[in-house]
């Protein structure tokens, strides 16, 4: 087994770190502290070209390979997982789903404009009543012939508020189950539709989420994705492969506590020594470093699936859970490293273990997981 990684990915990698060090990490506590969006750091990011990374570059994108996004999202959420929610949404769920699914005059009005980072776009499936359970969503994208009329509230949007272009899976046909739901693209804008309050979170506070109200938006039939019909397995394939870009935002956040940790017990002195030296801190680190490997090897396995055209359903779901597991787990340890230092805004990983929570819940939480890893077992 080879696990080297290309030159090209080697740069990426670093470019990706140098980025975090000297445009994230200033300002960082100030930005999750007043919930303020990385506007400058965004727009760096597009012109770096990490908005659009598996996008073909006729499009506009850098066409690397999901490993490549994956070492720069580990990278981006060592320091700031607000910035590398919006970075993973873009990605994986917005510019993904277009460019496999989208037509030509979709990918050349939206994607483009996309990927170089010029707009941002959300992905809006969760409704108030339907997080989990996708198919009961209440949203309804009624087929008037030329268009469809959208009616309905989404919730917990990432980039809700920043974005301008928004892919919403919403019910044409309520008799038809999931076969009856479809995805539309709909601009920031268009008469009816409008954005809710900001949300207050625990954590990712940089991040922009927001609930969405669609008050009889007439949506042209050509902004439709697809066949009629096909909204359900667009989400289900597109938040397939945005599990592995969460997986890689769960891997960074935990590896960033721990490198934290480690730097602080080798300073740190207390009982004549250095607190790394107390094997009650030692086996902590040893602990997590062990996790963190196992979670990255599985992050990165799960990349290598989708960019060898393996499925990678199960692959990104168990990397998805047991990396968020790590990051938890890695993040609550690392506080414990820190002492009373550690419930200090100053030291980051109290921000740290805040933000880890998300990735047991959003694409799917880690019930979810369990639900897409067991099925996919038991049909074998
Ligand atoms: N690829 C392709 N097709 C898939 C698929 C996949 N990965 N998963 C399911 N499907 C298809 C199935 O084959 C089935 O089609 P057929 O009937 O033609 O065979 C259809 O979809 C329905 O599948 P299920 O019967 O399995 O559907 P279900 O209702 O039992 O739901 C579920 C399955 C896994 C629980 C699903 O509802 C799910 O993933 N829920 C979680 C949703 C989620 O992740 N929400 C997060 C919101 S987005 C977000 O967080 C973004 C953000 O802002 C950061």
């Amino acid at each position: 087994m080879d696990f080297t990684l290309s030159e090209e990915q080697l740069m990426i990698q670093q470019a990706a770190r140098d980025f975090a060090q000297n445009e994230l990490l200033p300002g960082v506590i100030e930005r999750d502290d007043a919930q303020k969006f990385p506007t400058e750091q965004v727009k760096k990011m597009g012109e770096l070209g990490f908005l659009g990374m598996m996008v073909d570059p006729d499009y506009g994108g850098s066409g690397l390979d999901t490993l490549s996004y994956v070492l720069t999202m580990e990278e981006l959420s060592k320091i700031d997982a607000s910035a590398s929610v919006i970075v993973s949404v873009n990605n994986s769920l917005v510019c993904w789903g277009l460019e496999t699914y989208g037509n030509e005059e979709q990918k050349k009005k939206y994607l483009t404009r996309l990927a170089t980072g010029e707009i941002i776009g959300a992905f809006c499936l969760s409704e108030p009543e339907a997080g989990s359970d996708a198919t009961s969503q209440k949203t309804t994208a009624i087929d008037m012939g030329d268009h469809y009329v959208l009616n309905g509230t989404k919730n917990w949007i990432t980039n809700g508020g920043t974005a301008s272009v928004y892919l919403v899976i919403a019910q044409t046909d309520r008799e038809k189950g999931h076969k009856g739901i479809n995805v539309l693209i709909v601009e920031k804008g268009m008469e009816g539709f409008e954005i809710g309050p900001k949300e207050n979170k625990l954590g990712i506070r940089g991040s922009d989420t927001h609930s969405l109200n669609f008050n009889d938006v007439k949506v042209p039939k050509e902004n439709r994705i697809g066949d009629d019909g096909f909204g359900f397995k667009f989400a289900m394939k597109t938040l397939a492969g945005g599990r592995i870009g969460i997986a890689a935002q769960a891997l960074g956040i935990a590896a960033g506590a721990y490198e934290l940790a480690k730097n602080y017990a080798k300073q740190r002195k207390a009982f004549g020594t250095e607190i790394a030296n107390h094997q009650a801190i030692a086996f902590k680190l040893a602990d997590m470093h062990t996790q963190i490997e196992a979670a990255r090897l599985m992050v990165y396995k799960a990349a290598w699936d989708k960019d060898n055209d393996i499925n990678y359903d199960l692959s990104g779901a168990m990397a998805k859970l047991y990396a968020s597991q790590v990051a938890m787990d890695t993040t609550i340890e690392a506080v414990q490293v820190h002492g009373g230092n550690g419930f200090v805004k100053d030291y980051h990983v109290e921000r740290l273990m805040r933000d880890a929570k998300i990735t047991q819940i959003y694409e799917g939480t880690s019930e979810i997981q369990k639900i897409v890893i067991s099925r996919s077992i038991l049909r074998d």
